[in-house]
């Protein structure tokens, strides 16, 4: 029930709705219409959709055009720290699984060899793989090894862990990374293939991962930028003191 008092209605019809977002309603339900919210609380419009409007923006409902306002799923959270997919997945409690798309050798390029640390021309392969949380494409990603580190890596199975894999196969153990993060709108093919709109935005991750300071994999990750967040402890350091 809304009161008055010093919580402005539109702060407590939000937190009414967050009740309702937490409890019975699920990601991609229909929230009420705003008349059916304005006469169930006894509010003006105006008041619904400052509240609908505090709940967009925090990522908790969206707006689809032609439908109505939906509940949205839960991001998927991710700290910052040099976990396999896998891992990070079954941290968070969901059910990591993995399509090969392609498992390729090439010439290393320009970008690649400096990355690994190769000759220039050195042979590498080259891995695209779309990863799946609970059966729903949550990242695209394509990396590349040295051939001369992992000889038979395209006999291996592709669509479990890779970090599992080079440690059980070959005893490397991934031990630090170097990693770059900006973001971008999904391209078509980016798109169809991680079931998102074009134009979607994109988290990007370029990674060098070593194995005791020696480089060996460098992987760019596309995330949906609807289903992950990232989240990271700061703390204070020499320098900025
Ligand atoms: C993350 C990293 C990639 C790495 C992958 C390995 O997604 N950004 O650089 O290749 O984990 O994950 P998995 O061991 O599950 O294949």
């Amino acid at each position: 029930m809304l009161v008055d008092g010093p919580v402005p209605k539109h702060v407590q019809l939000r937190q009414a709705l967050l009740t309702a977002i937490d409890g019975e309603l699920s990601p991609g339900a229909m929230i009420p219409s705003e008349r059916d919210l304005m006469a169930h609380h006894g509010v003006s419009r105006a008041t619904v959709r400052a509240a609908i409007a505090g709940l967009v923006s925090d990522g908790r409902l969206a707006k689809v055009p032609g439908k109505g306002t939906v509940v949205t799923r839960p991001r998927v959270e991710s700290q910052l720290h040099l976990a396999s997919f896998t891992q990070d997945m079954r941290r968070r409690g969901h059910r990591p699984t993995t399509r090969l798309l392609s498992c390729v050798a090439e010439s290393a390029d320009e970008t690649v060899a400096k990355a690994l640390d190769l000759p220039a021309d050195a042979s590498v392969w080259r891995i695209e793989r779309l990863r799946l949380a609970d059966d729903e494409p949550m990242a695209l990603e394509t990396s590349w090894y040295p051939e001369s580190l992992f000889p038979r890596l395209d006999a291996e199975d592709l669509e479990s862990s890779l970090y599992a894999t080079l440690e059980s196969g070959y005893g490397v153990v991934i031990t630090g990374a170097e990693q770059t993060v900006w973001t971008e709108r999904a391209d078509r093919a980016h798109a169809r293939l991680l079931d998102t709109p074009a134009g979607a935005p994109l988290f990007v991750f370029d990674r060098v991962a070593s194995s005791t300071e020696r480089p060996v994999e460098r992987t760019v990750s596309r995330y949906r930028g609807d289903r992950y967040q990232l989240s990271m402890s700061l703390h204070r350091g020499p320098s900025s003191q």
